[in-house]
């Protein structure tokens, strides 16, 4: 439909929706018995990582952090170390913050404008969480949302990014939200992105509000959202791995808390960490493992080659630590980095 007939029909396009999400939601722990601890700490997980992937993190999370006043007296270490393995750092120190604001205050508060001023917190943030916790009208707009929203207008525009077509969507959004009902609304509106209207082969025989999507009638749903395409650099980075004789420790490099995004991680040292240069390393010996992995726009290839303990300035250089195997499991670790380190020593 046009974004105009489909703003018209809003009230049926809300009904088919809720009913489908009602009858099909997935029972998920915050769902069940819901809180606003749950509500929050749920929404940062899920910024950035998907559903399956983050339930044991939620639940190991719970268990140890049942609520804001005890995520509030835990250590920045605990709290990073909870979500080792989520990525994506940030979410965590701000979460944390975010709970630390929330005890000083009498009670939380219960509008999106409020919810905006508090650390750590954005415009999906406060929607999500406050339509999903106090029942107000604040419509989430992600990425799941702009694929439903360009689908159902098939709205051809070209966008940079999906920030940028959810700037141009969010009045659609506001359009079609529930009021009666925002939380469940948004949430559907997040399933239904999630397991139904997917960005390949989206299911659109058993989709709810396919009588309203004009792109579905056009039979070419994967045409939306028109997204530029990313423009990938592939960046090379050599790695080293290096064990202490006698006690088997080994050599890893640990972030400055300068750098925020990584701020206190372990990982396996790169050439310059040592002092060395790429070539130096590499003609150390053949690589042991060839790793690769993207993140953000950058597709890294990470081989990581053996660097004899001798070859070691006798000042170890900044940064570097040696960590003893029994050790290895309590520091701090990205979640690439830790599977390396453990296939690696498997071997050794
Ligand atoms: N993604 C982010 N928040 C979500 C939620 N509450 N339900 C389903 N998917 C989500």
């Amino acid at each position: 439909m046009s974004a105009q007939a489909l703003i018209a029909s809003a009230p049926a396009f809300q009904a088919a929706l809720l009913g489908w999400y009602h009858a099909q939601r997935r029972r998920l722990p915050w769902r069940e018995e819901p809180s606003l601890y749950k509500t929050v700490v749920s929404e940062f997980m899920l910024q950035q990582t998907q559903v399956k992937t983050m339930l044991p993190y939620f639940a190991r999370w719970l268990k140890a952090l049942p609520d804001f006043a005890a995520l509030a007296a835990a250590s920045e270490a605990e709290v990073v170390k909870l979500w080792e393995g989520l990525g994506y750092y940030t979410r965590a120190r701000n979460l944390h913050k975010l709970a630390r604001a929330l005890v000083a205050l009498p009670e939380p508060p219960r509008t999106r404008e409020a919810w905006l001023e508090l650390p750590g917190i954005g415009p999906y943030t406060s929607a999500a969480i406050t339509s999903i916790a106090f029942g107000a009208p604040a419509a989430v707009v992600d990425g799941n949302v702009v694929r439903i929203l360009s689908r159902l207008a098939a709205d051809g525009r070209a966008w940079r990014d999906t920030t940028a077509a959810g700037k141009d969507l969010a009045p659609l959004a506001d359009a079609l939200l529930n009021h009666a009902e925002p939380g469940d609304h948004n949430q559907a509106m997040m399933e239904l992105g999630a397991t139904v209207c997917t960005r390949h082969n989206p299911l659109c025989t058993v989709c709810p509000v396919r009588a309203f999507c004009a792109a579905c009638r056009a039979g070419e749903p994967e045409a939306y959202p028109r997204l530029a395409a990313k423009a990938i650099e592939a960046v090379t980075v050599l790695r080293a791995w290096c064990r202490r004789a006698g006690d088997g420790a080994l050599l890893l490099h640990r972030t400055a808390s300068t750098a925020r995004r990584l701020a206190g991680q372990h990982e396996l040292p790169a050439a310059e960490h040592l002092g060395v240069g790429a070539l130096e390393l590499a003609a150390a010996g053949a690589p042991l493992a060839v790793k690769k992995r993207g993140i953000t726009r950058f597709a890294f290839t990470e081989p990581i080659h053996p660097w004899p303990e001798e070859r070691l300035p006798r000042a170890l250089p900044a940064g570097l630590v040696w960590i003893a195997p029994a050790e290895l499991e309590s520091v701090l670790m990205s979640g690439p980095h830790r599977r390396w380190v453990r296939e690696l020593l498997a071997r050794d």
